[in-house]
């Protein structure tokens, strides 16, 4: 696990765009598959990757994504559905064609079913080259609470209250958040061929902690990633402030061979 931990979130977001960049320039006619997270982490930088589009021409329109999770019984239309979401903030301002996203369908009949379906769908399209992901302050990743297996599929999954009281800000008052959802499995997520995770701020500090300096378990669903032998954490100071290796990560960084 590279940990790259960076003054503002403003130089996470350039840095976390920059291994989008690298990653479609280096793909044969950008023909790449993204896994893209929902929430407010990645934010700025799917707005770094939408001025990049505009004003460097870096295209999208040869890649396809997946989504990582999805609320169940949340129509489609909702502002808060990660279908709407991921359109609203980053795929519609960029070159990729609509029906590339795809996303678990948290309105079907058979939500079991639908999750078997996703699971698939990215498997028949060749995997993900490049997921980005957030991490819950519980350690979760995609809405893998606690205590899932660690290589679980994607599946249903019931949020736990810390979750939902965390997501509670993005619904308007009087609207219950939904406790059910979609979700990759950490198995899943876990093929993906890169993983980069970004958190910014102090609320995140604990959770990182413990997923790259803690024990391996499903307390910490994150913590998988250290399993995973390309992964990179790109986090500000306060997100940091908990690791008691920082010092070391950010030596590495300054004395990075250059071969
Ligand atoms: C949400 C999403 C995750 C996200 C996490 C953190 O519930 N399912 O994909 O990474 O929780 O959210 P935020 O980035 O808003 O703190």
């Amino acid at each position: 696990m590279e940990i790259i931990i960076l003054p503002t979130e403003e130089a996470v977001a350039s840095r976390v765009a920059d291994e989008f960049e690298n990653a479609i320039r280096n793909a044969a006619d950008g023909r790449i598959t993204l896994g893209l997270a929902t929430g407010s982490s990645p934010l700025k930088s799917y707005g770094e990757l939408v001025r990049r589009h505009r004003e460097e021409g870096l295209s999208f329109k040869n890649a396809q994504a997946f989504l990582l999770d999805e609320y169940v019984g949340l129509p489609r239309t909702h502002e808060q559905s990660y279908y709407r979401f991921i359109r609203d903030n980053f795929t519609s301002l960029i070159d990729i064609a609509d029906d590339a996203v795809n996303s678990p369908n948290g309105e079907a009949d058979d939500p079991r079913a639908e999750a078997i379906r996703y699971d698939e769908a990215i498997a028949a399209a060749g995997g993900v080259d490049l997921q980005i992901l957030g991490i819950g302050t519980d350690g979760h990743i995609g809405f893998n609470e606690p205590g899932s297996a660690l290589t679980s599929r994607t599946r249903l999954k019931t949020l736990t209250e810390q979750t939902i009281s965390d997501n509670m800000r993005f619904f308007t008052d009087g609207e219950t958040v939904p406790i059910h959802v979609l979700t990759q499995g950490l198995g899943t997520i876990s093929q993906a061929r890169r993983i980069v995770l970004t958190a910014t701020g102090e609320g995140k500090a604990e959770a990182i902690a413990a997923m790259s300096e803690g024990a391996v378990s499903a307390f910490c669903p994150a913590s998988v990633l250290q399993l995973h032998q390309k992964v990179t954490v790109v986090i500000d100071d306060a997100a940091a402030s908990k690791l008691k290796l920082a010092d070391y990560y950010r030596f590495v960084q300054e004395k990075k061979p250059l071969v």
